[in-house]
């Protein structure tokens, strides 16, 4: 991105007094408004009781508004040498960036930025009581333990083998259906359904079609949490504006609120009848992360609505991403045919000419396939800004940097993958550099970590032992790639 399109990314409006004729005082609040506005990292860090500047863009960024927030940042701390951290404001929230590998791992692993700035939709669309947003606390350690146990473990995982392997199936079936009828194949809609149902299986422990019915609805649900979530909220950093609500945020989300509660409840209420009344209803499961809270409610003191949260939560966080790293290794493997037979000839050596579908337990024997996994999940992180931000709790260091109490940190992790001081070639799609050197995508290593890296916690962390996130992304990563190895071993893509 040249000079001056990074400049076009954030405002530069100049209060300068116009005309002899202003008054004295108009004149002197215009200065001070100019020296504000001109601060290093803008309105924001001028406010803030700072001493030596982190180096950053004066003004307010709007880059955050916009689509690309990850590739116009990145080129903004690239132009201002700021990679280590840079400064930057949006209304009257202070940021910081970090876009190297050591002030990233700075960020994540201190126990300072132990919280996540909620936002105005998290908020009320209820995720201040689902894992995400929930204040660092009791309740949060209580959430992740449960999660951690029942939902990632490497057991709950693999319950749900079949249950993918269908997926998978099903994946073939409709792109054949539509190939043998000349249609045009939209893989996007059908990664995503196939994504969707994975993950609401094994909370909801029940599959939807989501061409009608419930199935519909929850797709209706899930696009919408996903606008309003990921709109950019002016009245997040503009407290004056929160009242007005100009964008209509807060009443979508109420609205929004309404409906979830009441499809969400009602899956509750069906497994809860299971269980209590041996109520067996066809469609639902008994072994499902519903069936886990409604068991562990009364001992953990889980309300319902903190339930509807946490379920809530797994839907959302698990559908986008994974769908959008799937559609991104098929566009990878159509643009890289050279890559994609390699692929096939290794799945090939695995599952023979059987064609039976790939297990997890293949996985393993599919170093290059889990290669080509990695390379994309470099290439294009899910979640670039490594999303969501955390909170600084309390005053503290990054690097020689002082960052204030209340700051909102995030790592860039695309500027990272993208670096040429970090990588070799990083432009180049080239899975061989994932079998030439062994690199964890589990957040240890932080030149690559798309999930995320760990969090100082008082219980298992405070003697020192990181918590990966999630707690098991191998056992999610293996899922991924047998999801995806279904799709090359069947077909030819071009
Ligand atoms: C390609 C797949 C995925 C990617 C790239 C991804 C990425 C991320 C990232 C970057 C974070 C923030 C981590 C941090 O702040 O350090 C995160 C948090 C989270 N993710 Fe994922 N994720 C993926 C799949 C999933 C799935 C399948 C689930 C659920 C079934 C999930 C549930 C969560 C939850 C609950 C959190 C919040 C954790 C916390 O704050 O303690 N993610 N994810």
């Amino acid at each position: 991105m040249d000079s001056l399109s990074v400049l076009d990314s954030y405002l530069h409006l100049v209060f300068l007094p116009t005309s002899a004729a202003l008054p004295s005082m108009a004149a002197v609040i215009a200065v001070a408004l100019a020296v504000l506005w001109f601060h290093p990292g803008g309105l924001a860090w001028a406010l803030s009781r700072t001493g030596r500047s982190i180096p950053g863009p004066h003004g307010v960024v709007l880059a955050l508004s916009g689509s690309l927030a990850h590739r116009v940042l990145a080129a903004l701390a690239h132009s201002l040498q700021a990679a280590d951290l840079m400064a930057f404001s949006v209304g009257l929230t202070r940021f910081v960036l970090a876009s190297q590998p050591e002030t990233a791992r700075e960020i994540l692993n201190s126990s300072a930025f132990a919280d996540r700035p909620v936002k105005e939709s998290a908020y009320e669309l209820l995720f201040h009581r689902a894992i995400g947003f929930a204040p660092f606390g009791e309740y949060w350690r209580k959430l992740r333990r449960i999660s951690a146990t029942y939902l990632f473990s490497p057991m709950r995982i693999a319950s749900f083998e079949q249950h993918r392997i269908e997926i998978g199936q099903k994946m073939i079936l409709d792109i054949m259906t539509s190939r043998d009828s000349n249609e045009v194949i939209g893989m996007r809609k059908i990664l995503h359904f196939a994504s969707l149902n994975n993950i609401v299986m094994s909370v909801f422990g029940q599959r939807f079609d989501f061409g009608n019915g419930e199935g519909a609805e929850l797709e209706e649900l899930v696009k919408e949490g996903y606008e309003l979530l990921g709109a950019f909220n002016w009245s997040d950093h503009f407290p004056l504006l929160r009242w007005m609500d100009p964008q209509g945020i807060r009443k979508r989300c109420r609205r929004l609120v309404d409906r979830v509660n009441n499809f969400v409840g009602r899956i509750i209420e069906k497994h809860r009848r299971r269980r209590v009344d041996g109520v067996v209803s066809n469609d639902v499961t008994g072994d499902s992360f519903v069936d886990v809270l409604l068991k562990l409610q009364k001992e953990e003191s889980l309300c319902d609505s903190d339930m509807i949260a946490v379920l809530w939560e797994m839907i959302f966080r698990g559908t986008d991403t994974v769908a959008i790293l799937l559609e991104w290794i098929m566009a990878r493997m159509v643009l890289h045919p050279d890559i994609q037979r390699k692929a096939q000839s290794e799945i090939d050596g695995v599952v023979g000419s059987s064609r039976r579908p790939i297990s997890d337990s293949d996985v393993p024997r599919l170093p290059y396939l889990q290669s080509i996994v990695k390379e994309t999940l470099r290439l294009h992180p899910p979640g670039p800004l490594l999303s969501w931000a955390r909170l600084a709790i309390h005053d503290t260091h990054v690097g020689d940097h002082f960052v204030p109490a209340g700051t909102t940190a995030m790592v860039n992790m695309y500027a990272i993958t993208h670096d040429e001081s970090v990588w070799d070639a990083p432009e180049t799609f080239k899975p061989e550099r994932f079998i030439e050197e062994s690199v964890s995508v589990l957040g240890v290593d932080l030149r690559l970590a798309p999930f995320g890296s760990g969090r100082t916690t008082a219980g298992g962390c405070a003697r020192g032992r990181p918590w990966l996130w999630p707690p098991s992304t191998c056992g999610w990563h293996s899922c991924f790639s047998a999801l995806i190895g279904s799709l090359p071993a069947r077909m030819e893509w071009t």
